[in-house]
């Protein structure tokens, strides 16, 4: 994998980015450093975790923070890798009591730094946005964690255009670091999926392509392949029933990716994320590859690139509401 610049923030980043989520529980212990191997070896080096990840499962909190340090220390990989991790998410116990005081996101700071076992977050996320709160808050806080030299550079995760517009323009004005980039829900079939069962999730929508095309601040989308949903519908008997981006406009899109896919003579995943980064503006979509197989066809895909034309039919067809410019 080559390398692509995160404008702004001096961090050389992969194409792709793994999202480690999985670590320690779809993904068995055992087999997490092998598929960790494998993207350093694929060229990989950028990689997404967060504080709260495996904390809906019983057993060891922080699993995946936890499995993702063990990983460093044993490789000793830290200096090839830009690494991204979130706080400021709810407890799973509360998740309607929003944890964006200036001491719970500190706490969570500190907590993935041991966790990890670094002295440097290359990207600290937002996990969520707390709208009770002014951006001030959270662009002072974020500044004084850079001076501190506990974090590089800063983005917010299910944050609305609108609000990063406003921190952006309050960092600007105080003379501070301002969100390096936005990591949101956003899929080929994320506009007319069903609802998420847990709140505080964020779609990509019109208007933050909108603030992206505005500013080419980069996008860094989360579930970019849909959970598997296309290639799942195109290997039956799946059962989807389930599945939240089972709907019709998404099943007529998967017609339509399936298509160009055979035109193409590519996989089906591969159409899924070169939907994502064919665009106007920098696109790095976090995946989320359970097993090696999944990450090689991931990393197989990133040569393709779509014609307006293409994209047009799969904007179309989702129901996006978004534009096909390339
Ligand atoms: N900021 C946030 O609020 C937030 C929320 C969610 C996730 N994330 C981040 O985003 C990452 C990815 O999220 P996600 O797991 O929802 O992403 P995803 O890539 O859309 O879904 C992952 C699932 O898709 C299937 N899959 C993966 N690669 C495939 C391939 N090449 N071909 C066919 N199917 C494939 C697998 O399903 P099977 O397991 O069924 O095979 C896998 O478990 C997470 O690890 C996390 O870092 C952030």
């Amino acid at each position: 994998m080559n390398r692509t610049q995160l404008p702004g923030t001096g961090l050389s980043v992969s194409p792709l980015c793994l999202g480690v989520m999985s670590l320690g529980t779809t993904i068995p212990e055992g087999d997490c450093f092998a598929l960790l191997d494998r993207f350093v070896a694929l060229g990989g080096n950028f990689l997404d975790t967060a504080r709260i990840y495996s904390d809906w499962e019983p057993g060891e909190k922080r699993r995946s923070e936890r499995i993702l340090g063990d990983w460093l220390q044993a490789r000793g990989h830290r200096v090839r890798l830009v690494l991204a991790t979130k706080g400021a998410h709810a407890f799973i116990e509360s998740l309607q009591t929003p944890r964006t005081s200036a001491a719970e996101i500190r706490d969570d700071l500190e907590g993935s730094l041991r966790t990890l076992r670094t002295d440097i977050i290359d990207l600290y996320w937002l996990h969520r946005d707390d709208v009770t709160r002014p951006v001030g808050h959270f662009v002072d806080l974020l500044n004084t964690f850079v001076r501190e030299g506990k974090i590089r550079t800063f983005g917010g995760s299910n944050w609305s255009a609108a609000r990063l517009r406003g921190a952006n323009d309050y960092a600007k004005k105080s003379g501070q670091q301002g969100f390096s980039a936005n990591q949101p829900l956003w899929c080929l079939g994320s506009a007319q999926a069903r609802p998420f069962p847990y709140p505080g999730l964020l779609k990509f929508d019109p208007a933050a392509y909108q603030f992206h095309r505005e500013t080419g601040l980069a996008v860094v989308p989360y579930t970019a392949q849909a959970k598997g949903f296309y290639t799942k519908l195109a290997r039956p008997p799946a059962d989807l029933t389930e599945n939240i981006f089972h709907t019709p406009p998404n099943v007529a899109a998967a017609a339509v990716a399936g298509g160009i896919a055979q035109q193409r003579g590519v996989n089906l995943s591969a159409i899924v994320l070169a939907y994502l980064w064919s665009r106007p503006f920098p696109v790095i979509p976090i995946v989320g590859c359970r097993t090696i197989a999944q990450l090689d066809d991931c990393v197989a895909a990133l040569s393709v690139r779509l014609t307006a034309a293409e994209l047009a039919a799969l904007e179309s067809a989702s129901q996006s509401g978004l534009p096909a410019e390339i």
